[in-house]
This record gives structure tokens, sequence and C-alpha cells, in this order.
């Protein structure tokens, strides 16, 4: 009989947002009149922009024509995309990134899971707890970790616990490790790097040999100019980091499906036997052989992103869904609720009122409010005593939905705002 990839075995319970969708579900069969409300999985509800849609459209006419049909594209996207992004996401905003340097993707969630292809399997890896459980779920899937304790944390990888006392910015880690995961805008936190945060994890990385791999997936919420969106706007972050970035939350492309890779030329990875090798030629190497690119259709709507039109569509999606944060952050501090984050970030990241755990305030709210959270816990051990809402729904459902949470009285009168 075939046998399985054991280490799947070694995965707690589902992966969690087909573990809330499963509870949700058996809620909603169990009172099927209940009004749901979901500000749980960052998933967008606003329509895609116009710009993207028109473009989306003359693609799909040019392919019913002989001259603007297209089969098989570039499988790191086609070049007038690329180049786009280069100018616009980097080039504008002082990074030196190339088209060639960045590969075009189906998402992001994808790409930081398939980076583990290219690098090798002893790599001591470091995440922050709490932290996108990809991350941690991928190392499991591909054998990279022992098995997993009581508390949910696998065997063999680094924790970094980022809590209220740290700003929920991750120390640097105190024994050596060659693979760092970090994402800023900080999903589950909300909390974003300051320059010079981020400087330090990247002379960190440069004086290790380590590899950073960095998911700015949010980065079009950040609001303060003085912030980074970008780790190649760090001195020396070509030199040890790879950067994932997606359409999915910025321009709605969540069901679309459009992301991009960057991995700059001469960022050097060794083999066993500590042979220079360049990571750029591998990722062009593993796209080429197990990808064959995204829709020439989903990728003239992306492109559609950078002309004016579609910039202005953005900044209002992005600056609709900030004032959803703000809604949420200001409705719960005055319901009680020590809040984070949703200032650079659609993720607003609660603490748990006294006595629940995070599971059991997700099992309150949703009975007592209707209203469907993330567990802090889902996103690791030290995520336990939080609690994520997501700013991604209308304005009149987070309206609504922090009205129940007024009035269901789920808090004792003692905290607020941090
Ligand atoms: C989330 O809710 O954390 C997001 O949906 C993650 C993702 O984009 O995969």
């Amino acid at each position: 009989m075939v046998q399985v990839n054991g280490n799947y075995l070694k995965l707690k319970a589902g992966y969690l947002f087909p573990e809330i969708a499963r509870r949700v579900k058996a809620f909603a069969a169990a009172h099927p009149d209940a009004p749901l409300i979901r500000l749980g999985i960052g998933d967008v509800t606003e329509p895609l922009p116009a710009a993207c849609r028109e473009a989306m459209k003359a693609a799909i006419d040019a392919m019913g024509t002989a001259e603007g049909f297209y089969g098989y594209g570039p499988e790191q996207g086609y070049l007038w995309l690329r180049e786009a992004i280069a100018r616009h996401d980097f080039q504008a905003r002082g990074c030196a990134i190339d088209a060639e340097e960045i590969f075009i993707s189906d998402g992001s969630k994808c790409d930081s899971s398939n980076i583990l292809d290219i690098l090798g399997p002893d790599n001591r890896i470091a995440v922050t707890d709490p932290v996108y459980p990809v991350y941690v779920d991928s190392n499991v899937m591909a054998g990279r970790t022992g098995e997993a304790d009581a508390s949910g944390r696998y065997g063999g990888l680094t924790y970094l616990p980022i809590t209220a006392d740290n700003g929920f910015i991750a120390p640097l880690p105190e024994q050596p490790v060659d693979l760092i995961y970090l994402c800023f805008p900080n999903n589950p936190t909300g909390a974003v790097a300051t320059r010079a945060q981020l400087q330090q994890w990247v002379d960190h990385a440069r004086a290790t040999g380590a590899l950073i791999l960095f998911d700015a997936a949010y980065e079009a919420f950040i609001q303060d100019p003085e912030l980074p969106h970008s780790i190649y706007e760090i001195e020396g972050a070509r030199d040890c980091a790879i950067e994932f970035r997606s359409f999915s939350k910025n321009a709605g492309f969540t069901g679309t499906r459009c992301a991009l890779t960057v991995v700059p030329r001469g960022l050097m990875g060794t083999t066993a036997a500590g042979e220079a090798v360049e990571l750029w030629g591998l990722w062009n190497r593993r796209q080429s052989t197990k990808f064959n690119g995204v829709s020439y259709i989903v990728q003239r709507g992306a492109e559609a992103v950078y002309s004016a039109a579609g910039q202005a569509e953005v900044k209002a999606l992005v600056a609709f869904y900030m004032e959803n944060a703000a809604i949420i952050r200001r409705e719960l501090a005055a319901a009680g609720l020590q809040v984070y984050g949703g200032e650079q970030a659609p993720y607003v990241w609660l603490k748990t009122p006294a006595g629940l755990d995070s599971w059991a305030f997700f099992d309150r709210l949703l009975e007592e409010a209707n209203v469907v959270g993330t567990p802090g816990s889902g996103f690791g051990a030290a995520g336990e005593g939080y609690f994520r809402l997501s700013a991604f729904n209308s304005r009149a459902n987070v309206e609504e939905a922090m009205a129940r949470i007024a009035r269901a009285s789920l808090v004792p009168a003692s905290a607020g705002v941090a």
C-alpha cells in the first residue's frame, strides 16, 4: 500500500481557518436564524476595483481573437506587470529592485510555503509566536520539525514570543538560526516594525548568514509615512531577504489570485558542502518546473492596479477597511477591552477579558453576539488570551458587530486602548 507523508500526521488538528469554519457551520446548523457576522478570516468583501475589472474584461475579449490570444505565459509572469511592480512598489520607494527579480504567483500563502523547496532540510528556523500558521505548518509538512508538544509548539523550531510587553516586535533569537519568518504589518497582531527595528533584523541576518522571509502582504495598510513598506528599504536587505507581496488585500484579489515574490539577484545560500549558490536561479528553476504562471487575464487586472484610476481605487479600498479598523478599535475600547493593532494593519488584536481563553471567547462571541473572530491561540501558544478581529467587512456589518459586542457586555470594565 502506498505510504503517506507521515509529517502531515504531526500537524495539530485542522488548519486554523477551516477549523473555525467547521465550528461556525455547526453553530449555524443549530441556530439557522442567527445573523452571523464574520470578522474571522481576513477575506476582503468590497468589489474589485473598476480599473481591474475593465482590464480583465478587455483581456478576455482579446483572448477571443487570434491576434490577442495567449497560451502559456512566462512562468515568472509577464514583463509588463513585473516592470510596473518594480517601478511603483519598489523603485519609487528607493528600493533597487529590478523586474527580473520579481516573480508573479497566485498567492503569498503558496509562495511562502513553496520557497521551502529551494532551501535545505537542515536549516534552523525561527518564527514568531503568535504567527501566521502557514509558515509553521508548511515546515511541519516538509519534515523540518519534530513533534508538537502539549502547547502546540513543534520541536526544532525557535519560537520568538511577541506580546504586549515587547510591543509585538520579536526579539532577536538567542540561539543561531538560518531562516527567519517576519511579517509586517503583522498578521495576526497588527503590529508594524520601524525602520530601526528592521535594520536590527537585517544586520543580524547578515552577521549570521541567515535568510529573512519577509511577508509584506499588508504593506498597503501602513498609514504612517515614516514606516517602511518593504524590507528592501533597509540597507543590506538585498543580501539577506526574500519578500512576499500580494494583490489580495489591497486590490481585493483574494478570489482572483495574484501575488509576487522578490528574490534579489546575488542573494546567496550554500550547499551542504559550503559552496555558494544564488537563490534566484533555484527559485526560477522551481517556478519554471512546477508552475505555469498566473492567467494572462488576471495579470492584466493586476497591472491595472498601477494605472491612475487603479491607484485611486486601491487607496479608497484601503481607507475604507482602515476606517473599519478604527471603528473596531474605538468600540472595543469603549466596551472595556484592551486593543492593539488596527492602526497600520487591517487586524485588531485584543486581550480576551479576564478568565476567558481564546477559544472560550470565540464561543461566547459567537453565541452572544453571533460574531465570528479568530482565537489568538490558533496562531500559537503565546497567542493564548488574545483574539483577532478582521476589518474586512462592510461598514454596516462592522457597526452592527460592534453594537452587538457592546450589548453582550462580554468584558469587565477594566482595560482600554493600548
Ligand atoms: C488571515 O485571515 O490570516 C488571512 O486570510 C490569511 C491569508 O491571507 O491566507
